[in-house]
Order: C-alpha cells, then structure tokens, then sequence
C-alpha cells in the first residue's frame, strides 16, 4: 500500500479539538502500529540511505544529505529520533520555552491554534551542519518556520523539511520556502 494510503488509513480525524473550528489529525494510531510507524520513519528519511550498515556492505553509495536530525516538541521528537536511527545521525530536540537547562536561542510563533515560544541550545548545531527538520504536521506552518529560523540562526543548512502529514490549505509550505518540504501525505 502506498505510505499516503497507509498514513489516511491510520489517522483519526477530531473535530473541533482542541478548540472550535479545528479538524485535530491524530497521528497516535500511525505511531502505535509496528508496521505503519517504520513505514512512515523510513518515508521521511527518504532518499537517505535508510540502515548504513546494510549501505555499506552492499556498496550503495547513498548517504542521508544531513548530518543531524531537529525534531520539534513534543510529537516532532518520536519521528525524530527513529529518523535519525535508521540513517545513523543524531538528534537534536527544539522544545518548548523553559525546558532547555543552557544557553539558548528562542523564536516566537503562532501555530493554527494558539501561540507559543521555541528554543534550540546553542551548541547543538555546529556552524555548516546539514539539518534534516522533522515535524509529525505542517499546518500553518508557525511551528516550523520558527524551528528552521532556530537552526539557521546557530549557522545550520536546513536540508528539508520532512512532516507525515500537510495541512495544505493552510498554505505552511509557502512559509517554508525557500526550504523542500517533504510531506508524506496532503490532506
Ligand atoms: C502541532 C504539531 C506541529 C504544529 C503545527 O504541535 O505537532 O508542531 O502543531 O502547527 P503549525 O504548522 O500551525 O505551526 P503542538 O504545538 O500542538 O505541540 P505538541 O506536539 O506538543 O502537541
Ligand atoms: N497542528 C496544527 N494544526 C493541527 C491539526 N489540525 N491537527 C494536528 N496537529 C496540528
């Protein structure tokens, strides 16, 4: 089955959570189910190299165009983390305001519900890092202008943009550009 029909098959649709008027697309079930979830990881981390070791023995030359992964609290940081698994990198959390223990940069956002601050440690991204950003939601698009602006700000090249779902008539990707989004479905 193709990954979008996976992702559709999977996502509970709430109506007006978690205020009036929001359709709230629920990615939990994509995550709980063994197979679904590993589709989605390996979706995102598309075209990387997915296993490195399997990569190396057999001579594939592909290598993940990033060298870290970003994943943005709190629903970001399950993606993140198995992204940067299976293609060997790191990870690196953006989170909410207040949580990060060091020196920090932070960036206001509004998201399609609310508003809200995110931070990023200094030196966890390294001057000329190639940065995977990975997201579970592309709505407005808030969120993630403000992590890529996070990253860009401690000197990072953001690669791409990777979210399982898009909420395309929100218009996020508009606000992305001039980064490559990388959606696994368009709802
Ligand atoms: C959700 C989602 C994205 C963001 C997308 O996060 O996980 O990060 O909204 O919205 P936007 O494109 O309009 O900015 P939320 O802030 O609800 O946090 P959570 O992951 O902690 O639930
Ligand atoms: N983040 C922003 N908008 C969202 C939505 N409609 N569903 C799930 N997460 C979201």
């Amino acid at each position: 089955m193709p990954v979008d029909e996976l992702i559709a098959a999977f996502v509970v649709d709430v109506p007006d959570f978690p205020s009036p008027g929001i359709v709230f697309r629920d990615l939990t079930p994509v995550f709980a189910d063994a197979g679904a979830f590993r589709r989605v990881v390996e979706a995102l981390a598309a075209p990387a190299a997915v296993d490195p070791r399997a990569a190396a023995l057999s001579g594939a030359a592909r290598q993940p165009d990033f060298d870290v992964v970003v994943g943005v609290e709190a629903r970001g940081f399950l993606l993140a983390a198995a992204v940067a698994l299976v293609t060997g990198t790191g990870v690196v959390p953006v989170r909410k305001a207040g949580k990060l223990p060091r020196e920090r940069v932070s960036a206001d956002y509004a998201l399609e519900y609310g508003t809200a601050t995110l931070e990023l440690h200094t030196d966890s991204i390294t001057p000329g890092q190639r940065v995977l950003v990975v997201d579970d939601v592309l709505a407005t698009g808030g969120t993630l202008e403000a992590a890529v602006s996070l990253v860009e700000q401690l000197g990072g090249v953001v690669t791409t943009v990777a979210v399982v779902v898009e909420l395309a008539a929100l218009g996020g990707r508009q606000r992305i550009a001039p980064h490559a989004v990388h959606a696994l479905w368009l709802v």
